[in-house]
């Protein structure tokens, strides 16, 4: 027996149990759940959850399956749907309020927190009010609808002293945080590409689209975060394409369909492929190329431990995951839990006021190149640039 003489008679029982690895992120959060530890307990976080639509049900969903924040309030226009969303989640303890009775909210001051998952349009109003009524604020992207009204948020963060979170779920991805650390330590050298693919699934509802404030600021700024955060850099030259392939979103004077190249100073270039209607799943994939190698994050699939049936019309795979809803599950439960730290004072806020409004900055340059045709140069004053571009999350 040629592998006998590997055999090794003492019991497994006798040696030291090998570490979970720690890419095993659900094991390692298991493994806090299963042994406590008594010194890292805290008060619950109170909070309020503004808007229960496609974005404020992926949060309520990791609301109430976070032992660490209690739900106080409920802020939602739609009524019909009150009754249905409490007896689904067992809210009998939550009080719903329309926006015009949310001055309950800002009155309230076991109210630690809130979520505004409402429309883009409600969003300054609703993260100006909540922090001059001194709570921390997570709000979905973007802050608010241009650039100047997010620095009047953030103005007013810094005022009174509480942290503004802009929620740029693809952060908190585990694999998308693997490749950033990955490319940070140097993996492929000088990044030369770093190219994106997101097309979106479904497509949005056309009466989301009419105040969703543009392909760029509402889809497109995932990207730039993604890619300026990787890099730690910010393009000076944009040039974009642009087209509406769909009647209904070219009436709107918006895009269903964007190239963009990025060129960064130090000479790498960005790629983005951004779609609103993918007939294939939500495609997502992350590539970045340089001279020592390739990294890439391909999309996510269900059932990806059944890969392929053979027949005999050839090989066929697990579809990729639908929509964002479901490929970035994690991300959402994950950016939380750092919400979380940071109104508990544990960590830093990762996303940082100058960060959001860089996007917003590259967001505005690249409408501009759709809508001329013609490259556009970005400034960047020192005072804009992002300082922690190498700290990691
Ligand atoms: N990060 C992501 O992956 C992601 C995904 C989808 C949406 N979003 C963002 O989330 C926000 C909401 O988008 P959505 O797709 O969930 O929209 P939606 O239309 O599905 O839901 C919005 C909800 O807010 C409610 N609402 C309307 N006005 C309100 C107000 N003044 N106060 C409180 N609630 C109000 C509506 O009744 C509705 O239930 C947008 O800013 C969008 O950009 C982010």
């Amino acid at each position: 027996m040629a592998t006998l003489k590997f055999k090794d008679a003492s019991s497994p029982y006798k040696q030291p149990l090998p570490s979970p690895p720690p890419e095993d992120y659900i094991f390692q959060k298991y493994l806090e759940d299963l042994a406590p530890k008594k010194e890292l307990h805290h008060p619950k976080i109170k909070l309020a959850l503004f808007g229960v639509g496609r974005a404020g049900t992926i949060h309520l969903s990791n609301i109430i399956a976070s032992p660490r924040v209690k739900l106080l309030y409920i802020v939602d226009d739609l009524e019909s749907n009150w009754e249905s969303i409490k007896e689904h989640w067992h809210l009998e303890d939550v009080m719903f309020l329309t926006s015009e009775e949310s001055s309950r909210v800002y009155r309230d001051l076991n109210v630690d927190a809130v979520i505004v998952a409402s429309p883009t349009y409600t969003h300054e109003a609703i993260v100006t009010r909540s922090l001059e009524a001194k709570k921390a604020v997570f709000c979905e992207k973007p802050v608010a609808q241009d650039r100047l009204n997010t620095v009047r948020c953030y103005e007013t963060a810094r005022k009174v002293g509480k942290p503004l979170f802009c929620a740029f779920n693809r952060r908190f991805d585990p694999c998308y945080s693997t490749v950033r650390q990955r490319v940070r330590k140097g993996e492929v050298g000088h990044v030369h590409v770093i190219k994106t693919v997101a097309r979106d699934s479904p497509l949005p509802g056309i009466e989301y689209l009419k105040t969703s404030g543009g392909i760029f600021h509402d889809c497109m700024v995932h990207d730039f975060d993604l890619i300026t955060w990787i890099l730690g850099e910010y393009p000076n030259k944009v040039a974009v394409r642009a087209h509406a392939h769909i009647p209904e979103i070219k009436a709107l004077g918006d895009y269903d369909t964007v190239v963009a190249t990025l060129h960064f100073p130090s000479g790498t270039l960005g790629v983005i492929d951004i779609s609103r209607n993918s007939p294939v799943g939500y495609d997502q994939r992350l590539e970045v190329f340089g001279p020592k190698g390739l990294i890439t994050a391909d999309n996510e699939r269900p059932l990806h431990s059944v890969t392929m049936q053979r027949g005999l019309q050839g090989a066929t795979q697990a579809p990729i995951w639908y929509s964002f809803a479901s490929r970035f599950m994690n991300g959402y439960r994950r950016e939380l839990d750092h919400f979380i730290n940071v109104v508990l004072g544990k960590s830093e806020l990762s996303v940082t006021s100058e960060e959001t409004l860089a996007v917003c900055k590259i967001a505005c340059a690249c409408e501009e190149s759709a809508k001329t045709g013609k490259m556009v140069e970005i400034n960047w004053p020192a005072n804009e640039i992002p300082r922690n571009t190498e700290n990691l999350i």
